[in-house]
């Protein structure tokens, strides 16, 4: 059954905004107007409760009108590569200036996992051979990370804390100067905890090895500045937080690190002149083009700039204070209700995930969605993300429900 229309504070059921509505329950929490400027935009709101934007983030008018672009552009110009590739162009752009990156320092790609692959296969385990990552990586990461273990790599993996975290000591005991990466992820998937990169970056530095950053889960949900973090490597798609859709990645490289890494998986948009069409050598950019491979995905790219363009205009700092405010209403109901939160609580050591204990973790989340609330689940968790669009009526449903199939929680 869908959730019964309502009057969400901020939006009428045409679209138009609304004035704001008292919040269901009393909550002594600020939470500002964000969603009532934007989330008439986002039409899944008319019906549903959508909460889930760790998995997807919510279709907009925006990226809707991009893929229709794209398919009109397609009709009237028949094959223009050269306007499509400028699109690519604009797409690096966009990208670059949401982590506070160069252009040039950017790659476009098709997934975080083709980036990654471009790094991994580029590396030589020669001289340093070890590979330090975490268990909260994304399934890809390590499997991509173990793949080097045929080429000489020895992967290891660094422990999780009792309270959930990676404590920094846990990291100063596995990299040493063997290490040639050190691989994390800045908010787990699967718990929503948050690592400290900063302090990871200079322990990894101190010791001559490379850092790569798997933002999938904070971009646009965080601001992000490459130089602030101090990365070598950071790799993100648009589905998320950047309300894109599947197709569309990037991999940020600091323009020293390079030239110092020669991709063996590559592709015709790596080379240094694409249009010499030489199939005779290979001659990899000097730019962060190098970690590219094959044709670009030209209709990802059109919505991935319309959902990147969307967050910009939005604001991805004004969104984290938001998500952070709707987050601190989330725990505080949990809490009422006596779940156990499986991410910290400390807003500095977590994103926009917020993870549950649940005794049937996909069964909650199936009767949620018979209600019209969207959510998804990892492991024994439910996940709840919330974004700019959400609303403080959108987390006191999710709480009034949660209260009704209090059954399930652990
Ligand atoms: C943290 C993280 N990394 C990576 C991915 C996906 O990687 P890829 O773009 O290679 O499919 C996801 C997506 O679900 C993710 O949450």
């Amino acid at each position: 059954m869908l959730r019964a229309k309502r009057n969400v504070p901020g939006l009428q059921l045409n679209g138009e905004p609304a004035a704001p509505a008292e919040p269901a329950r009393e909550r002594p929490l600020l939470v500002g107007p964000l969603p009532d400027r934007i989330r008439h935009r986002f039409p899944i709101f008319r019906n549903r409760v959508y909460i889930n934007s760790c998995s997807q983030g919510a279709l907009s008018d925006a990226v809707r009108d991009a893929y229709e672009r794209y398919l009109e552009d397609w009709d009237e110009r028949g094959a223009p590569w050269d306007y499509w590739v400028e699109k690519s162009e604009d797409a690096r752009r966009a990208f670059a200036g949401l982590i506070g990156a160069d252009a040039d320092e950017v790659a476009v790609t098709t997934s975080v996992s083709a980036g990654l692959s471009a790094i991994a296969t580029g590396l030589r385990y020669a001289r340093r051979s070890k590979i330090v990552t975490t268990d909260w990586e994304f399934p890809t990461v390590g499997q991509i990370w173990h793949a080097q273990e045929l080429r000489g790599a020895r992967v290891v993996h660094v422990e999780t804390g009792e309270d959930g975290t990676i404590p920094l000591e846990h990291f100063a005991r596995e990299i040493d100067d063997d290490t040639a990466i050190v691989s994390i992820t800045h908010v787990c998937y699967r718990n929503g905890a948050r690592v400290d990169v900063e302090e990871v970056v200079r322990l990894a530095h101190e010791r001559g090895a490379l850092v790569l950053l798997d933002a999938y889960q904070t971009a646009g949900s965080l601001p992000l500045d490459v130089r602030e973090l101090g990365v070598d490597f950071l790799a993100a798609g648009v589905l998320k937080y950047l309300l894109g859709s599947a197709g569309l990645a990037f991999l940020y490289a600091r323009r020293g690190v390079v030239e110092r890494i020669w991709p063996t998986a590559t592709g015709w948009f790596a080379d240094k002149d694409i249009f010499q069409m030489d199939h005779r050598d290979y001659s990899p950019s000097s730019t962060a083009s190098r970690f590219q491979s094959g044709t670009p995905p030209i209709p990802a790219i059109y919505a991935g700039v319309a959902g990147i363009e969307l967050m910009q205009e939005i604001g991805v700092a004004e969104t984290r204070k938001h998500v952070n405010a709707l987050n601190a209403r989330l725990i505080d109901g949990l809490d009422e209700l006596g779940a156990t939160l499986a991410t910290p609580r400390r807003p500095k050591r977590r994103g926009a995930l917020v993870c549950v204990r649940s005794k049937d973790a996909p069964a909650l989340v199936e009767v949620l969605g018979r209600e019209g609330i969207v959510t998804s689940d990892r492991d024994s968790n439910l996940r709840i993300s919330a974004h700019a669009y959400n609303s403080t009526d959108d987390v006191d449903d999710l709480l009034a429900a949660l209260q009704r199939h209090r059954k399930l929680l652990a």
